[in-house]
């Protein structure tokens, strides 16, 4: 009661008060459980705790952003976005300098030079919390442990009432590698533009910064080619994808629509086209696609490895070129991955024959390419990016690309493959390549994985995500939660800072924060939850 009184009082000498309900609130909260500037998933670089200097934000908190920048201004407003709902605060967004109010202040330079391209420093005293960084990516990357940094009744969507306070000290973050992915198959089953983007909500407050869309496959084309128009009306139509019930595909508009949406939360889209296999559903759309000109029937079940595109034909690469062209337009990233994986119904000469002519197309479109650890077996130009899914520790087409200059996306398949299930209980998912409890997902070394692909040849990791079995977003997020997260620490993380005790526990506490945002995660025995 006495709480109640001295904020009603609080808000009533405030020009910023707003038509607050209290009475909805609990009349006694319990009181958080005390955070630290380390309970931060990925883990910081740096922390640097001062006990004494406790933000706390209130009805005043004023966001205040670099003064003549629209990009720190619009990482304000997201933040201002992310913190009214549970705070009920007014918390205006603006770009002035210093004010005496209490403020979130959101500036660009002026902070320690390790911090790069991506990372931050955030400095919470009594007064205000300091986010500076270099880049808008940077400040939206301190917004992310900020709100981390604050209980979790942040994450809710009605307003809470509790002391939302902010642990004193600095941070000085930063990312190990510059490619922290995940990706989602929309082939074997279609996720519409809401499904995506809220995907993409979860990933970035992991600071992941790519997401890999997977948009042909077999079972069904989910990606809008104005020259080939067949492909989605009947490619990805009705009856499509794995047991026929994953219809759908992306017009244009929806995929820019998903690439601005991540965008703003600094995650870059890789569209994927993958080919010569894996192209069944272009294959049985277009008759003449095939070398005998006789369309196969669709496929609706989860064999790979039985298609392969006419390598002899030029009316193949006068596809080809018309997709990668179309692709490109449409994505402003700079990656464009053309799969290349399982093409066993492909000779390795054919196969070498089709990327030699593929792989120059995908840089006349100004795009770097990118596709599965086969495409190291053709000696790919050293701008390729190479995506490691094996699940061995040796593989020398991928060790002599690496040595001849080659960057490699790790996504062991054992260890970062988010629809191979927990364990044999699991409902979901399969498990060719290992069960995956979030100890495994979390405890290996990307550089240290693959003999011959070390620390300066790893871009980044990705955790990819299949959708044989999946249908909604809850199994989007039950497979992705909680090895999602330990993908982004390997990701984030200095490797010195790896430990599973430390992992588990702040992991633990993102619970409350997941069952705020409704996601559907598993509850892991080998995880302490809160
Ligand atoms: C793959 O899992 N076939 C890349």
């Amino acid at each position: 009661m006495r709480r109640r009184h001295i904020l009603t009082r609080l808000l009533a000498t405030t020009a910023l008060a707003l038509p607050i309900t209290l009475t909805t609130a609990p009349a006694t909260a319990a009181p958080a459980p005390a955070r630290h500037l380390d309970d931060v998933i990925p883990a910081p670089v740096e922390t640097h705790p001062d006990d004494r200097a406790t933000f706390t934000l209130g009805p005043l908190t004023v966001i205040r952003t670099a003064p003549g920048s629209t990009a720190a201004w619009r990482v304000g407003r997201q933040l201002a976005d992310t913190l009214r709902p549970a705070t009920g605060y007014p918390l205006p967004v603006l770009p002035v300098r210093a004010t005496p109010l209490p403020e979130i202040a959101l500036l660009l330079g002026g902070a320690d030079p390790r911090i790069g391209q991506e990372g931050y420093q955030l400095d919470v005293t009594r007064h205000r919390v300091t986010i500076r960084a270099n880049t808008a990516a940077g400040l939206f990357a301190g917004t992310q442990t900020l709100r981390q940094l604050l209980p979790a009744q942040i994450e809710a969507s009605e307003r809470q009432r509790t002391r939302w306070t902010v642990p004193g000290g600095r941070i000085v973050d930063y990312p190990r590698f510059a490619y922290r992915g995940a990706m989602l198959d929309l082939a074997r089953h279609f996720h519409t533009v809401d499904e995506i983007t809220a995907y993409v909500d979860l990933l970035s407050q992991y600071k992941i910064n790519y997401l890999h869309l997977h948009l042909t496959d077999d079972q069904g084309w989910r990606i809008q080619i104005d020259s080939w128009p067949r492909l989605t009306t009947v490619g990805g139509g009705p009856g499509t994808g794995v047991d026929g019930v994953g219809p759908g595909y992306l017009t244009k508009a929806d995929y820019t629509a998903v690439v601005r949406y991540a965008a703003a939360r600094n995650i870059t889209i890789v569209p994927e086209i993958d080919m010569p296999g894996h192209t069944n559903a272009a294959q049985s759309t277009y008759a003449e696609l095939n070398c005998d000109g006789v369309a196969p029937p669709p496929r609706t079940d989860i064999a790979v490895g039985y298609s392969s595109l006419c390598i002899h034909d030029d009316l193949t690469y006068r596809f080809v070129e018309d997709v990668i062209r179309e692709v490109a337009e449409i994505t402003p990233g700079p990656y464009l991955h053309i799969g290349g994986d399982e093409a066993h119904a492909t000779t390795d000469e054919d196969y070498r024959t089709f990327m030699h002519r593929v792989l120059p197309l995908v840089t006349k479109y100004g795009k770097r390419p990118f596709g599965w650890n086969e495409i190291t077996k053709v000696d790919p130009p050293t701008d390729a990016v190479a995506q490691f899914w094996g699940t061995g520790t040796t593989n020398a087409d991928v060790a002599e690309a690496a040595a001849r200059g080659n960057k490699i996306v790790m996504s062991p398949a054992n260890k970062a493959y988010l629809d191979m299930k927990y364990d044999p209980t699991t409902r979901l998912g399969l498990s060719w390549a290992a069960y995956i409890e979030v100890r495994d997902a979390y405890d290996w070394n990307p550089a240290q994985r693959v003999t011959g692909v070390g620390e300066s040849a790893v871009l980044g990791v990705e955790a990819p995500l299949w959708s044989e079995t999946l249908r909604t977003l809850d199994d989007i997020e039950y497979m992705a939660f909680p090895r999602l997260p330990a993908i982004a620490e390997l990701g984030w993380s200095p490797a010195t800072s790896h430990d599973w005790e430390s992992f588990r526990t702040r992991l633990g506490a993102q619970a409350p924060r997941w069952r705020l945002q409704d996601v559907d995660f598993h509850a892991s025995p080998q995880v302490p939850w809160q």
